[in-house]
């Protein structure tokens, strides 16, 4: 029997995945969540794009200190101060790769590159060059590729195959695609350019899900040559999403017959805490009929497909639910678990603590189960949340005091403590309880944001449930999410807009006190919005 064709997994939700609106990570939540898509067993992990920011720089840096087997890829556009950042977050990888993206599709080349395509090639050639000198590692995109003339991208492949690119990727950047016309742009460079083979050149699929076509797209591109596939867990990404890890995962094991060809080094079981991870973190919720991991996925609601599935359960179900993860037993603990066995089941989460989080961690298990009789992984993942944003926090809630009712004007007094321990009280009036209270809070710190979105949800079932409160907020041109949890809605509301209050601050700081390595504070800045502001 012929050996397996190993499909190459790399994983981008740390970068293109993070570009989607409102899904900012902290440095800690990202170093957490490349552990546990190393532990899946992701080829290549892409950690962030070094350039846009401080923080993106130091994420890259750290997740490249921190993991063994896993490639650690990081993005640079072909301008050399990208590239220079990118090779110097990764130097402490053991397995480092520079992504060099230049667009190429007459779109862009008209209206944003405003190039003709010989320089693109000649640019595109240089900047891979430039990364060799960095690393072993380097992937080329050109960006669009779907929308590009096929000799032209025949053109740049060839130039930057010749320029030492060892993975060529070809992004259907705004999902445009459909599935038998992607697979064929494969073909076409596999039968124009020999080389690729002979050079062992790794094709690699990128796709976004506008038409809702990324997995189908990068099933066809893998039945046309491509031996990597880019995609994102739960399917985040800019706009409607990049591919979904688990999707093309899933398929490729569950249709073993069809795909026999094809195998990769994931291990499903791990599939749903990761999904349940980013999540979390993301506060990106995964919505309920979402294939493989929504809460619907496994659900049988007729009572024929109920019946059917207790007498044999491949009547109606084509995966086993435990394949994926899906835990079958949901109650955890409770107030008489000790330290040990939370211990336990946050390690089988995904999640790492040493000492003093596991200390930390388990105060905030014990206040939660003297309030509520069941804790389940749900709640467990929530103080997870909270540990890892947690640190210094520029304002902590210490208490707040509500009151409004029907034909009333609802009005809010709040105290906060800022980081050097000082408390500060005021009071608002607003539109109803939530309204009020956020009011209060923008007068102490000063910060002036608009809320775009706030959602509450119970996150187990029961009347003693915890609440998560999501909001979007924008500040200037920046989008930020924040969570907050309570066994009180308000309180949760509350917490979920100071944590916001604090991202943004966080990130003012990183970006305001670190310069980039040529010292230019205002390139950083600019460099983000215009990279992050819809480019995609
Ligand atoms: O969608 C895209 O084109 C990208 C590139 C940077 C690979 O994300
Ligand atoms: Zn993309």
């Amino acid at each position: 029997m012929a050996s397996a064709i190993p499909i190459r997994i790399f994983d981008t939700t740390l970068r293109d995945g993070e570009q989607s609106p409102g899904a900012t990570l902290n440095m800690q939540e990202k170093i957490e969540i490349a552990r546990n898509l190393e532990a899946l067993g992701v080829d290549i992990i892409e950690a962030g794009f070094p350039i846009t920011s401080v923080g993106d720089f130091e994420s890259v840096r750290a997740i490249s200190q921190e993991l063994g087997r896993a490639t650690v890829a990081g993005l640079a556009r072909c301008v050399p101060k990208d590239i220079d950042r990118a090779g110097e977050a990764l130097k402490k990888a053991k397995n480092a790769r520079i992504h060099v993206f230049c667009a190429t599709s007459k779109i862009h080349r008209t209206h944003k590159l405003r190039m003709p395509i010989k320089r693109i090639i000649e640019l595109s050639a240089q900047s891979v060059e430039q990364a060799r000198g960095y690393v072993d590692d380097v992937e080329f995109s050109p960006e669009d590729a779907s929308r590009t003339e096929l000799n032209y991208l025949v053109d740049i492949t060839a130039a930057a195959v010749e320029a030492g690119a060892t993975t060529i990727n070809l992004p259907d950047t705004v999902g445009y695609a459909v599935p038998a016309e992607y697979g064929r742009i494969f073909s076409h460079l596999r039968e124009q350019l020999p080389e690729l083979d002979k050079k062992k050149i790794i094709l690699s699929a990128h796709c976004h899900n506008d038409l809702g076509l990324a997995v189908c797209n990068s099933l066809a591109a893998i039945e046309n040559g491509a031996r990597q596939i880019e995609c994102t867990i739960n399917g985040i990404g800019e706009r409607a999403g990049n591919a979904a890890l688990e999707e093309i995962v899933m398929t490729l094991r569950t249709r073993k017959d069809y795909f026999a060809k094809y195998t990769t080094k994931i291990n499903t079981k791990k599939i749903y805490p990761v999904s349940r991870m980013v999540s979390t973190m993301t506060g990106l919720q995964v919505q309920r009929n979402k294939a493989i991991i929504g809460e619907n996925a496994f659900a049988h609601e007729a009572g024929i497909h109920q019946d059917g599935v207790l007498k044999e359960r491949t009547t109606y179900e084509i995966m086993d639910p435990l394949d994926i993860g899906l835990p079958e037993n949901k109650l955890v603990l409770g107030k008489h678990s000790g330290r040990h066995a939370f211990g336990q089941r946050v390690s089988h989460l995904g999640y790492t603590l040493d000492k003093n989080a596991l200390d930390t961690t388990f105060e905030a298990f014990k206040a939660l189960a003297d309030k509520k009789k069941e804790v389940y992984d749900e709640d467990i993942e929530v103080i997870m949340d909270q540990q890892l944003r947690t640190g210094r926090q520029l304002w902590e809630l210490v208490r707040f005091q509500v009151s409004s009712g029907t034909g009333m004007i609802a009005t809010a007094t709040v105290v906060l403590q800022d980081s050097t321990g000082t408390q500060r009280m005021d009071a608002a009036t607003g539109d109803g309880p939530i309204d009020a209270v956020y009011s209060a809070i923008q007068r102490i710190t000063g910060v002036r944001i608009t809320l775009e979105d706030y959602q509450t949800r119970a996150v187990t079932a029961g009347k003693d449930a915890q609440g998560q409160a999501s909001v979007q907020v924008r500040h200037n041109d920046r989008k930020v999410t924040g969570r907050g949890h309570s066994t009180d809605v308000v309180e949760a509301a509350v917490r979920a807009y100071l944590s916001a209050i604090n991202r943004i601050k966080a990130f003012e700081t990183r970006e305001v006190a670190t310069p980039t390595k040529r010292g230019n504070k205002k390139a950083t800045k600019t460099t983000r919005r215009t990279t992050r502001g819809g480019k995609r």
